[in-house]
């Protein structure tokens, strides 16, 4: 089993982002240093360099586009994420899908310019079209629990295990991560049981009364009591 990981991904919610963005990045810094249990935060880009530039957990992109810098309006490049240390990307998310060639070539390039990947999937046939392209992390989401308040480690548990058999068939490297619906520490710990090494959450951290005790929380999942 690989180091446990909670990557916070924050989307586009009113609670995550501007001011509200850095009050969760510290808040998740302070959590990991206090429980040893790596968590990384994936801000909106209007908030990215802010957050790099305040925190020392790893901090990644949402997305990215795959292509060169040039002219290109409104996209986003490696290049430029490099250019302020993000260290790694979330790519192919259910709610910003990329075909094949690009997650294939973006994994690629990323990789070349030392940041991690974070691909995800929604079932278990693209889980291993995906891990056979060789990502640091898949993620499985289906995508009906994203948002949604059943984790899928309880209501689909078999989407998990089966996840982690057809990773270790196809790439034994790739890190299997797992989320949608994740909010508590049995979540985590089902999701762990199953053979996935960290989560990716959004909702149950950054819509959270209190960010810290979710964290806390969460974390306390990976620990075998
Ligand atoms: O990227 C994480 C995500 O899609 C899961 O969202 O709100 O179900 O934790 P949520």
């Amino acid at each position: 089993m690989n180091k446990p990981i909670i990557v916070v991904n924050f989307k586009a919610y009113g609670e995550s982002t501007g001011k509200n963005s850095l009050n969760i990045a510290k808040t998740a810094e302070k959590v990991s240093n206090e429980t040893g249990i790596e968590i990384a935060v994936a801000p909106s880009f209007v908030d990215l360099v802010k957050i790099k530039e305040s925190v020392s957990i790893p901090v990644y992109a949402q997305h990215v586009d795959n292509i060169l810098p040039g002219s290109h309006t409104g996209s986003i490049t490696l290049e430029n994420l490099k250019d302020w240390n993000i260290d790694g990307i979330i790519i192919n998310h259910s709610e910003k899908q990329l075909k094949v060639s690009d997650i294939d070539e973006l994994i690629k390039r990323s990789r070349g310019m030392g940041m991690k990947s974070i691909a995800c999937t929604n079932n278990v046939s693209v889980t291993r079209a995906v891990a056979s392209l060789g990502p640091d992390y898949v993620a499985i989401e289906p995508p009906e629990l994203i948002g949604g308040d059943i984790s899928v480690s309880v209501a689909r548990p078999e989407v998990i295990s089966d996840s982690v058999k057809v990773v270790k068939e196809v790439n034994i490297n790739v890190t299997v991560l797992c989320g949608a619906g994740v909010k508590n520490k049995n979540d985590v710990k089902k999701a762990y049981q199953l053979g996935s090494s960290g989560i990716l959450v959004a909702s149950g951290v950054v819509k959270s009364k209190d960010i810290k005790s979710s964290l806390m929380d969460l974390a306390s999942g990976f620990k075998g009591d």
